[in-house]
């Protein structure tokens, strides 16, 4: 009688806590809230699979239970053996028919929400915004059709399909935007492509989700997704040259590893730096790196580093 009320008291205990964690919203358990149709699918997907996963797992660990308590040995001594029971078709069809059938289900489901996941939709050639990717150690670099760079924010008009072409400049990192649709690997030598289109004006945060370097936690970013006019207003202000590309290099580049303040943290101090007032030797260092600093300009237009250059300059020149 003992052991069957502690029994039964742990069984409450873990369905307190697994409460509790099912309902604290978002509590790393729950897909945040969908911003494209492409997350409202994998959204879906998740919720049919917790589901049936979760049906089944009830079941099997209920009947376990159930079993360890009702066929218990109680009183019978312990050399005795209880009853065997040998063959029963209907219960070993059941079990085989009804696993096959569910995870069939869960398959067929799958594959009918992934076209609308992957692939692009069909949308006219001027509906369709294309932006490049690319990871680098660490940070993000995003080209626009014209040309215009921004670091570590993606700048998007509200509505508009974006289509984005991943490539990764070093190493593998993986772009991903819980809120605007799945994760998508950036490969070295290799371009992969993903979509989203965001319903709604709002700021959605950009990680790496792949461990590629000392610095990977802090390869964050965010998606900003604007009306029209601010679209084109940050295009204005995001030729390779313009100031801003200059301030979002140093900040998305330099910084993460040289202090945010250029006081030194991974790399030497920025402040008083002799290099920062030799534009042809920092360059160097800047496209092909140095010890442990990686190339992070190496494929930079020379717009891109001379204005970061500059603004480096600006900033950590004097003493
Ligand atoms: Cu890039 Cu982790």
């Amino acid at each position: 009688m003992r052991r069957t009320r502690s029994a039964l008291l742990s069984l409450l205990l873990a369905a307190l806590v697994f409460a509790t964690t099912a309902s604290a919203q978002n509590g790393g358990l729950t897909p945040p809230d969908a911003q494209s149709p492409n997350a409202d699918r994998i959204t879906d997907l998740y919720w049919a699979l917790v589901g049936v996963c979760g049906f089944v797992f009830v079941l099997v660990e209920g009947a376990l239970v159930w079993f360890v308590l009702r066929y218990r040995r109680s009183r019978r001594a312990r050399h005795l053996e209880g009853p065997q029971v040998y063959g029963s078709t209907r219960l070993e069809l059941l079990w085989t028919a009804v696993p096959v059938l569910l995870l069939a289900g869960l398959a067929a489901f799958t594959f009918y929400k992934l076209p609308g996941i992957k692939d692009v939709p069909e949308a006219r050639a001027g509906d369709r915004l294309t932006v490049h990717v690319e990871g680098h150690q660490f940070y993000w670099r995003l080209v626009y059709p014209d040309g215009e760079i921004s670091v570590d924010r993606l700048v998007v008009p509200v509505g508009q399909v974006v289509e984005l072409e991943l490539t990764g400049e070093d190493v593998i990192h993986s772009w991903w935007v819980p809120q605007l649709g799945g994760k998508m690997d950036t490969i070295p030598g290799k371009v992969n492509r993903t979509w989203f289109q965001a319903k709604r004006e709002g700021t959605y945060p950009v990680i790496c989700a792949e461990f590629c370097g000392i610095q990977h936690t802090v390869m964050r970013g965010t998606v900003e997704v604007v009306s029209q006019s601010e679209y084109t207003r940050f295009l204005d202000q995001h030729r390779p040259g313009s100031q801003a590309v200059g301030r979002e290099s140093v900040e998305g580049v330099c910084l993460k590893c040289h202090g945010l303040k250029g006081e030194g943290d991974i790399g030497p101090p920025l402040q008083g730096n002799g290099l920062i007032q030799d534009p042809v030797g920092l360059e160097a260092v800047m496209r092909n790196g140095v010890g442990r600093m990686p190339a992070v300009a190496a494929n930079w237009p020379d717009d891109q580093v001379e204005t970061t250059i500059k603004y480096l300059q600006e900033r950590f020149g004097g003493g």
